[in-house]
């Protein structure tokens, strides 16, 4: 069978995740993709202790990675713009495909990015950065081909979602927060989770996904949970409202609009009762009508199972010599419509 070789940067979380699994899974992952998808070099600041690398070769400098030539994928999970970005476009130089979990950085640095890859004839993988384990752009991009996206919407941080969630038991926000925070589901800049910053980057990879726009993270209203109090909660389930925190983007007549703020949303829909960690995305198709995507979004083994999707894709057009790229976004980049926000 044949091998193909992955460098993976960044050994925290999710970097842990995603050693674990693929070497747990092995042979399950070998099947399915049709080659070994071999860890030929993992590297990060410090050699992790939590993590069992085995014979897997360490380095402590992660550019190592991206200038090893045995590889043929870079796995980016560091996190953060400035680095992520520099060993991102390095990566691309030197002719390796990218797989990342990172948000922020396809958000902000995307169209760069994909227009690089485009460039140098590699591709760009980042389902894990939405919705963690859940395969909602896979989904978009495959699955509803088909369709013209009329709107999305969903609950797309799960920090944020668990902080409201133990919320309506009576806990106070800052201890519930410190939980998240204990359990790897935060970013490591919590803020981002409560002021909605990590929602706002996931909404608009999707709407770049679902309506075929640029990424303008830049123009999407950003609100976060912050200044939620217990009576706010309390006072809107009295009413039959449970407060939740959503993205949301929708085809206006004049472009796409992109929001993501505290919502009231009635008790009896689906969407109120995602609880905890969970992420749930609903997405509207002019020809399927209604569809709704759940499971957990965040921590270490539900996002390396999206990172490790990413990879069998990736591995099994390498494996087979194709030159094929994955289309940006899911949309040839000519088909990207210039809609203002
Ligand atoms: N901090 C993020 C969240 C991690 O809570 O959803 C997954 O993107």
């Amino acid at each position: 069978m044949k091998e193909v070789k992955i460098g993976i940067c960044g050994l925290g979380t999710v970097g842990g995740g995603t050693v674990t699994v693929l070497q747990r899974n092995a042979e399950l992952i070998a099947g399915r993709a049709g080659c070994r998808l071999i860890i030929a070099q993992a590297a990060s600041r410090r050699r992790p202790e939590h993590i069992e690398l085995g014979t897997i070769p360490f380095s402590d400098d992660i550019f190592q990675v991206v200038q090893n030539p045995e590889i043929d994928i870079v796995v980016e999970l560091i996190g953060g713009c400035e680095t992520a970005l520099e060993l991102v476009l390095a990566a691309i130089e030197n002719g390796k495909h990218v797989v990342t979990a990172n948000k922020a950085l396809i958000a902000v640095h995307g169209n760069e990015i994909f227009e690089a890859a485009a460039r140098h004839g590699v591709v760009v993988a980042f389902e894990s950065s939405v919705a963690g384990g859940i395969p909602v752009l896979k989904a978009i991009r495959e699955g509803l081909a088909a369709n013209r996206i009329n709107w999305l919407a969903g609950i797309i941080n799960g920090t944020g979602n668990y902080i409201l969630s133990e919320m309506r038991s009576g806990r106070a926000f800052d201890e519930v927060l410190r939980e998240a925070q204990a359990l790897g589901y935060a970013e490591a800049d919590p803020t981002f989770d409560v002021e909605g910053i990590d929602a706002a980057h996931k909404l608009t990879i999707l709407a770049s996904s679902a309506f075929g726009v640029p990424l303008q993270f830049e123009k999407a209203y950003t609100e976060g949970i912050a200044n939620i109090t217990p009576y706010d909660i309390s006072h809107a389930e009295s009413l039959g409202y449970r407060i939740k925190h959503l993205g949301i983007a929708r085809r206006q007549a004049d472009g796409i609009e992109l929001r993501v703020h505290p919502t009231l949303v009635p008790v009896r829909h689906l969407i109120a009762n995602v609880d905890g960690v969970l992420n749930a995305v609903l997405v509207d198709g002019d020809a399927v009508g209604q569809t709704m995507y759940y499971g957990p979004g965040a921590g270490a083994e539900a996002t390396a199972s999206a990172v490790i999707a990413d990879l069998v894709d990736v591995a099994r057009s390498v494996a087979a010599g194709s030159s094929q790229r994955v289309p940006y976004l899911g949309f040839e980049p000519e088909a990207l419509e210039e809609l203002a926000v």
